[in-house]
């Protein structure tokens, strides 16, 4: 059996936030990803005994950030992120940065759109993505800095991934974006099916992350509209793939 290298533990944050932190299985190591608050995180790290590396960041919002002015007046780590002006960033990371983080090498992809500033950090050896406020399970971010254009164009750059990826996302919206999937497309089968099998992971564990992205190409139309059930509805409304995003993303706005 080859043992996993690192562990990824969720910490719920404010009313729906997550804040991720990677774990390596062979030391006492760790990184966290978007702090939103230092109380939880500390208190993880105390109690587990762990040494906190550095700390990466999505984008500048607030609730992704807001942790990290307390987590530096305990903790000696760097700070990753795509914009000097986020507190604390000790490290500025761009598009194809590699972040070379001893027990896991994170590679950088810029997804503007969101915010402009924003990024998602890749593990293609832990077939890990952090995919902040651009993709969620069965929707992605509202385009509050770029423009419809730029966001398909990060969207497109995710779904460029490998199938046999997790995905950890920024917030816990999956069942508001499933109702509003279901209120638009009322036939998609695939979509029912899912439905369930999300309920019980909530019941279980209270979250629905992390997701495979080969299922998400399959089911989320912001990510992909490859399959069966999305590329007859481009046709029956005379879409191309964009015009399609453009659409369903107009209508998310006023859901
Ligand atoms: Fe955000």
């Amino acid at each position: 059996m080859i043992e996993s290298k690192v562990s990824v533990i969720l910490i719920p944050q404010l009313k729906d936030n997550y804040t991720y932190l990677i774990k390596d299985n062979f030391s006492n190591k760790s990184i966290i990803i978007d702090p939103a608050e230092a109380g939880p995180i500390l208190e993880y790290i105390n109690k587990n005994d762990l040494n906190l590396k550095s700390i990466l960041i999505t984008h500048h919002h607030d609730d992704h950030t807001a942790g990290v002015n307390d987590i530096l007046k305990s903790q000696n780590v760097l700070v990753y992120s795509p914009s000097y002006k986020i507190f604390g960033t000790t490290n500025l990371v761009k598009h194809n940065s590699i972040i070379d983080l001893d027990f896991i090498k994170i590679e950088v992809l810029e997804t503007p759109g969101h915010t402009l500033d924003h990024v998602v950090y890749y593990s293609k050896k832990n077939k890990i993505l952090f995919s902040g406020d651009t993709l969620f399970r069965l929707g992605c971010g509202r385009i509050f800095e770029g423009s419809i254009e730029i966001m398909y164009k990060s969207l497109k750059k995710i779904e460029r991934i490998d199938n046999n990826t997790l995905v950890y996302c920024g917030h816990e919206y999956t069942l508001n974006n499933l109702s509003f999937l279901e209120s638009i497309f009322p036939n998609h089968e695939e979509l029912s099916k899912i439905k369930e099998k999300i309920i019980h992971q909530l019941h279980r564990s209270n979250s629905s992350i992390p997701f495979n992205l080969g299922e998400e190409k399959q089911l989320n139309p912001f990510l992909s509209t490859k399959s069966a059930f999305y590329e007859t509805f481009k046709k029956n409304n005379n879409f191309n793939d964009f015009e399609m995003f453009s659409h369903i993303r107009k209508l998310k706005d006023d859901y």
